[in-house]
């Protein structure tokens, strides 16, 4: 496989008896955006589980770059660029903003020379103030607002080496100023060389965003296209809006 990007090639994955994921395929282009959308329960965490090697799929391919990643444990699926947030954040709450960046950095980060502490530093302030979270460095998570905490798991994927970025409902529950930031933070990635494939209910971000949207119903790729002709389209409407749309 000498292709470039994210390669998703007929994935199955079933839990028990349930098929959620049904010869699923698409690609993503390296330094572009793309949005996995659809209803609950349409198989768009698991598709993240899949290329991060946290669950095995059943059948298929997955490649990053032309590295074929199938079968691969999870630290070397990241040790490859691989890199995700999660819909429940996973922070460390009783650590400070600064040591949760740093905790990644340590093991991603690796310079081996006599200003290592320094260059970190540095770099954890950089990447603090991309997010717009370098003066709370010092606070413990648990006493920051959500908004804050969102932008601390996008933080924690800057500080590893990742080149592509899975986001889970990274905008999911911000106020419509922290939207604008995260547009902002999210459409600055591809230059600077991040590919990023997020999955988002909010229809009007997923048009400021993504060049390419995927729509996901029952673990099959119904549509991909422009975010604009996805949208027009009344039968996708009539699936995404039809159905009950609970918050997870
Ligand atoms: N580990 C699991 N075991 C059993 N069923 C699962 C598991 N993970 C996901 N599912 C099921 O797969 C379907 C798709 O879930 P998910 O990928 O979380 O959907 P989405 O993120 O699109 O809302 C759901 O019906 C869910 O219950
Ligand atoms: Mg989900």
């Amino acid at each position: 496989m000498t292709e470039n990007g994210l390669v998703v090639s007929h994935v199955y994955k079933s839990y028990g008896a349930i098929n959620v994921i049904n010869d699923l395929s698409f690609t993503v282009k390296e330094h572009s955006i793309t949005a996995l959308v659809g209803p609950n329960g349409a198989g768009k965490t698991t598709v993240f589980n899949l290329i991060t090697g946290t669950d095995p799929l059943d059948s298929g391919m997955v490649s990053w770059k032309g590295t074929v990643l199938t079968g691969l444990k999870p630290y070397v699926i990241a040790r490859h660029g691989v890199a995700r947030t999660y819909q429940d954040l996973r922070l460390f709450g009783s650590m400070t903003v600064r040591e949760n960046v740093q905790v990644v950095m340590e093991t991603s980060f690796k310079d081996g020379f006599g200003h290592r502490k320094k260059m970190i530093r540095e770099r954890t302030d950089s990447i603090l103030k991309s997010v717009g979270l370098l003066g709370v460095g010092s606070r413990r998570v648990e006493e920051l607002s959500y908004a804050e905490k969102k932008f601390l798991s996008l933080a924690r994927l800057l500080a590893t080496t990742a080149d592509l970025l899975l986001l889970d409902e990274p905008a999911s529950g911000l106020d419509s100023t922290s939207q604008g930031d995260f547009v902002t933070f999210v459409r600055s990635l591809p230059t600077h060389a991040k590919t990023v494939c997020l999955v988002e209910h909010n229809l009007e971000l997923v048009r400021n965003l993504a060049e390419e949207v995927i729509f996901m119903d029952s673990g099959y790729a119904l549509r991909k296209g422009r975010p604009e002709d996805i949208m027009k389209d009344p039968e996708l409407g009539a699936i995404y809006f039809g159905g009950v749309h609970e918050d997870e």
